[in-house]
Parts: C-alpha cells; sequence; structure tokens
C-alpha cells in the first residue's frame, strides 16, 4: 500500500528515556508534598487506623520519631490534626494552651525547626455534634462559630505554627481569622485556606481516623455540592478578598477540573487535598495486587501537579518520598 506522507511523528519525542526526559513538562519534587500527621494524647501511643494502612495516630513522643524520619527524606512540611482527649459543646480542647495540637506543634519544632508546621483549623474533632461549627437547635450557626475558630487559629500560631488552614466551610472565616492573627500581632502567619471543599464521601476514612463524624445529619449546608464548579470561583474569590494566602481544592481526584479551574482563575498558590478515602482506594487495590501502588500514585500525584496544584496534601507523602528518592 502507499502509505500517506507528512504526518506528525510523535514517536520521535519519547524515543529513549534520555529525550523523555528532556521534554516532561511536570515533574514531582518531595518538598511539594503536605504530610497530614495525626497527634494523640498519651505515651506509646502508635495505633493504625484501619480504614488508612499505614497511617497512625501518635503520641507525642512517637510524632517527633516519626517527623524525625520524614525531615531524613526531604518533606519540608505537614499539616497536624489532634485528637483531642475530650469533646464539649464549647471545642475547647481546639484552642487550649495544652490541646493535642499545640503541643504537637511545640514537638515538631522541637525535633525540626526547619519543618514548615501547618494546623488544620476546624472544631468537628472538638464537639460532641461533630460538625464544624457550634450546633444550636440542629442548625450549623455560623458567625458564632467565627469566633472559636479564630481563637483557635490564633492559638496555634501561639504554640508555633507556621501557617493556619481552616477547614470548616463557615462564611467569612479567612477574615475573622486574618483579624484576631493580626490583633494578636501574628502579621506575618499566613492562611491556607480550605477554599473550596466539597461535601465528598471520600472523607469517610478521615472521619475514622479523627473520630469527627457528624453525630447528625451532613455537612450539606456548609460544604459545597460537588456539581457545582462556578461556585467553586466564587468560593476562591471570597477567600481571596478576606486575605487567604493560598487556596484550596479538597478532594482532588475527582475534582482535577477545580483544580485546572482554580489554576486559571487566581494567581495565589493552590493546594490539592488528596484525601482519605482516595488514599484508602488506593491501599485496598495494592493490598489485593490490583494495581502496581508506586506506579499508580506518582502518575496520579503528577496528574495533580499537570492539573495546576502547587502542592499536594497527601497521605502518600512518606512513601512517595521513598519512590523519588529511588
Ligand atoms: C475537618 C477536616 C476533614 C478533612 C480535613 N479536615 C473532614 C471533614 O470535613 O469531614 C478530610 C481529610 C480527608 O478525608 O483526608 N473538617
Amino acid at each position: 500500500m502507499q502509505l500517506p506522507t507528512g504526518f506528525q511523528r510523535l514517536r520521535r519525542l519519547r524515543r529513549t528515556a534520555g529525550i523523555r526526559s528532556m521534554v516532561r513538562e511536570h515533574v514531582l519534587n518531595t518538598k511539594d508534598f503536605i504530610y497530614p500527621l495525626f497527634a494523640a494524647h498519651g505515651t506509646g501511643v502508635k495505633e493504625e487506623i484501619a480504614s488508612m494502612p499505614g497511617v497512625y495516630h501518635l503520641s507525642i513522643e512517637l510524632l517527633k520519631r516519626e517527623v524525625e524520619e520524614i525531615s531524613e527524606l526531604g518533606i519540608e512540611s505537614v499539616l497536624l490534626f489532634g485528637v483531642p482527649a475530650h469533646k464539649d459543646e464549647h471545642s475547647s480542647e481546639a484552642y487550649a494552651e495544652q490541646g493535642i495540637v499545640q503541643q504537637a506543634v511545640r514537638a515538631v519544632k522541637d525535633v525540626n525547626p526547619d519543618m514548615t508546621v501547618i494546623t488544620d483549623v476546624c472544631l468537628c474533632a472538638y464537639n460532641p455534634d461533630g460538625h464544624c461549627g457550634i450546633v444550636r437547635d440542629g442548625q450549623i450557626v455560623n458567625d458564632d462559630s467565627l469566633v472559636l475558630l479564630a481563637k483557635t487559629a490564633v492559638s496555634h500560631a501561639h504554640a508555633g505554627a507556621d501557617i493556619v488552614a481552616p477547614s470548616d466551610m463557615m462564611d467569612g472565616r479567612i477574615a475573622a481569622l486574618r483579624a484576631a492573627l493580626d490583633q494578636a500581632g501574628f502579621l506575618d502567619i499566613p492562611i491556607m485556606s480550605y477554599s473550596v471543599k466539597y461535601a465528598s464521601a471520600f472523607y469517610g476514612p478521615f472521619r475514622d481516623a479523627a473520630h469527627s463524624a457528624p453525630s447528625f445529619g451532613d455537612r450539606k449546608t456548609y460544604q459545597m455540592d460537588p456539581a457545582n464548579s462556578r461556585e467553586a470561583m466564587r468560593e476562591s474569590m471570597a477567600d481571596v478578598e478576606e486575605g487567604a494566602d493560598f487556596l484550596m481544592v479538597k478532594p482532588a481526584m475527582a475534582y482535577m477540573d477545580i483544580i485546572r479551574q482554580v489554576r486559571d482563575n487566581f494567581d495565589l498558590p493552590l493546594v490539592a487535598y488528596n484525601v482519605s478515602g482516595e488514599y484508602s482506594m488506593l491501599k485496598a487495590a495494592a493490598q489485593n495486587g490490583w494495581i502496581d501502588e508506586r506506579q499508580v500514585v506518582l502518575e496520579l500525584l503528577t496528574g495533580f501537579k499537570r492539573a495546576g496544584a502547587d502542592l499536594i496534601i497527601t497521605y502518600h507523602a512518606k512513601e512517595a518520598a521513598q519512590w523519588l528518592r529511588g
């Protein structure tokens, strides 16, 4: 047969590993990863979260050991969550000086002062209702919640947090946190807003981990409807206007289009949160021998960067750092 001529030979740039490397557009770096850690009271606690193999509740001294290990691997930032000793209607451990997150912040800084410490600012793990704001007559009350959230952020800053990350999705929280931080003298502490956070079923395993499942109802009156993308731009715009320093899209895997849209519309550093359910699915498939975990995870993390994320919060950070090291 007479072959056509003049078609493009795209395979030329794929011929050798060296050429493929030259033309690679996005490269994963260990410094892109933010590693979530769960701090718990007690000593000698290293309790694996059943639905998240490889993720643990760690008491302070074991958390310190973990920070030594990940520092050695080149991980430069952590996101701290706490499992409080008790829950009450004022979420008082969220902003207690000896609260579990406050202790964890000091512990991380003790081991590695250069580690960038980000704290999750929310109330859901600290009150018996398991909601991200204050509950009154079965409703999640917006404005009164802001007071406690701001107090929590300030207490994290006092403990030494480098960045605070509100995940509650109350309206006005960025403005409230900014004002409170500034008044307390923390003018230079940035806010990493969970700006675009969907009401997602992919948070299931995390709620086991943080003991933070809502005791009634769901989070749909404050977290976003997964069907919406224009609203993601409104949420981002509001947070930028209120003073956010970073934007975030969460979850990440099912929302790559949103990551791209936020990237194209805003110039702030953008974080993708590769959430618990996404991690657990891959772990389960890998444990069954159905996927090659290393290759699949690196492909996925690269996908987040290609979609436009600058930073990735992922439970796979430690393993990915090991894989990247080769
Ligand atoms: C707290 C919070 C949640 C996550 C991060 N911060 C849970 C939720 O909103 O229900 C989810 C993280 C994950 O699933 O990995 N509000």
